[in-house]
């Protein structure tokens, strides 16, 4: 098969590439060749810009102030929830929760609505790709409710076995946790057949959306899922924002997660009164500054288009798998027809950390290991994969500088 051509539509690479200061630099004697996006993702300077005002001008405590700094503060707060709102269509701002990070959204769905609607002997059903977790929060949820943990297993190609999967739901599944994208593999799961299942038997449908929501344009009234929950560090923003999105109905009906500060309305010894939506579940002062800088990259990724920068990256992605197959030796792990840019693989002879310290010393940022998914790489029966992982400003010259990097690699080991 030869090289596959460039698909040929307008997507200003180079732009991109200028707009993000950390791709310009040398490691070790080498252009920085960044394919570690699965993990996090380099900073734009729009965004940076965005932090570097707020922090200069106009900083102050949300929802807290009367003065002016406050107001400002508490407008820029609230604009980016919109962003955010309007970024994954959700209906209302309300269904748009402000936390840490993917794992924190995750422990707030499973301590919060498992507290309160799931029972003993409830069966709680996740796949055997999931990122650690996703999997934890439900074990415990499980341990302390007297729950179940069902699993759906993973075909040797990476996608989800989806006989298995129909075969697993019964009225007692209360829950369907399952990952868009995986991290490990890159398999890109059937989300509407997986929701439209899932809701036949009346169980709330959790999403990961930790290494989708950078990759791909995501719908919440399209998806239909009761949760989806995301990253603001792999999406080109700030480290300790995350969201977490809930259908209205769910998040009014769950208790709240974490007390103190934001989420309480009154409080006295006779009784609280908890905040409305969104704020009975944000908790103390918010990371204000990771949402204004959420927002800035989510419109920027808006003005460039998230289909833009689907198909330009399945484009690399089908050029990567393309000369990464030329590679003897090489075995690419997460072989799915949908696939999103992760590039997970083995090399016979070769230790996935040895190779990523001689990669590394060529200038080329991988990850290797068990990418806090060691029940897929149990299931595959290894230890560690080599994985790149794309993003919207990787190009050719990063594939061929990753395969000239691994055939050095292998030529010394
Ligand atoms: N979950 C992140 C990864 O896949 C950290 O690398």
């Amino acid at each position: 098969m030869g090289v596959p051509a460039k698909k040929s539509f307008s997507y200003p690479i180079e732009a991109i590439r200028a707009g993000f200061p950390a791709l310009h630099q040398d490691i070790n004697g080498s252009p920085l060749t960044y394919l570690d996006n699965g993990a996090s993702t380099q900073k734009p300077q729009v965004m940076i810009d965005a932090i570097s005002q707020f922090y200069s001008h106009d900083y102050a405590n949300v929802h807290r102030g009367i003065h002016s700094l406050s107001q400002r503060a508490t407008d820029q707060f609230e604009a980016a929830r919109e962003t955010v709102r309007s970024f994954i269509n959700a209906k209302v701002i309300e269904e748009v929760v402000f936390t840490t990070g993917t794992t924190d959204s995750i422990n707030l769905i499973a301590a919060s609505f498992g507290s309160a609607f799931i029972a003993k002997d409830d069966r709680i059903l996740i796949s055997e790709m999931e990122h650690h977790s996703n999997i934890v929060p439900w074990q415990i949820l499980a341990e302390r409710k007297g729950a179940h943990i069902d699993v759906i297993p993973v075909l040797e190609n990476g996608e989800l076995d989806l006989d298995v999967f129909h075969s697993r739901l019964s009225e007692r599944t209360k829950i369907v946790a399952v990952t868009q994208v995986s991290n490990a593999l890159g398999t890109i799961n059937p989300i509407d057949e997986i929701t439209l299942a899932a809701h036949k038997v009346g169980a709330k449908v959790v999403l990961d959306g930790a290494q989708s929501i950078a990759h791909m344009p995501v719908d919440m009234q399209a998806l239909d899922c009761d949760f989806y929950v995301f990253s603001g560090h792999k999406i080109f923003g700030p480290t300790g924002i995350g969201v977490l999105y809930g259908k209205q109905a769910l998040l009014e009906a769950m208790p709240p997660y974490r007390s103190g500060g934001d989420m309480i309305k009154t409080v006295s010894f006779s009784g609280t009164e908890y905040n409305v939506l969104p704020y009975k579940f944000e908790a103390g002062t918010p990371h204000i500054a990771g949402a204004i800088g959420l927002a800035a990259v989510m419109d920027y990724l808006s003005e460039i288009g998230m289909e833009n920068i689907e198909a330009y990256e399945h484009d690399l992605l089908a050029y990567g798998t393309h000369e990464m197959n030329k590679i003897e030796g090489l075995r690419l792990i997460g072989t799915a027809n949908n696939k999103a840019g992760i590039l997970s693989f083995i090399i016979e002879g070769a230790h996935a950390s040895d190779l990523g310290t001689l990669l590394d010393h060529q200038g080329v940022a991988i990850r290797v290991g068990h990418h806090c998914a060691m029940p897929v790489m149990e299931k595959f029966g290894l230890e560690a994969t080599s994985r790149a992982s794309l993003a919207m400003y990787n190009n050719r010259d990063d594939i061929d500088r990753l395969i000239a990097a691994l055939q050095r690699s292998i030529a010394m080991l």
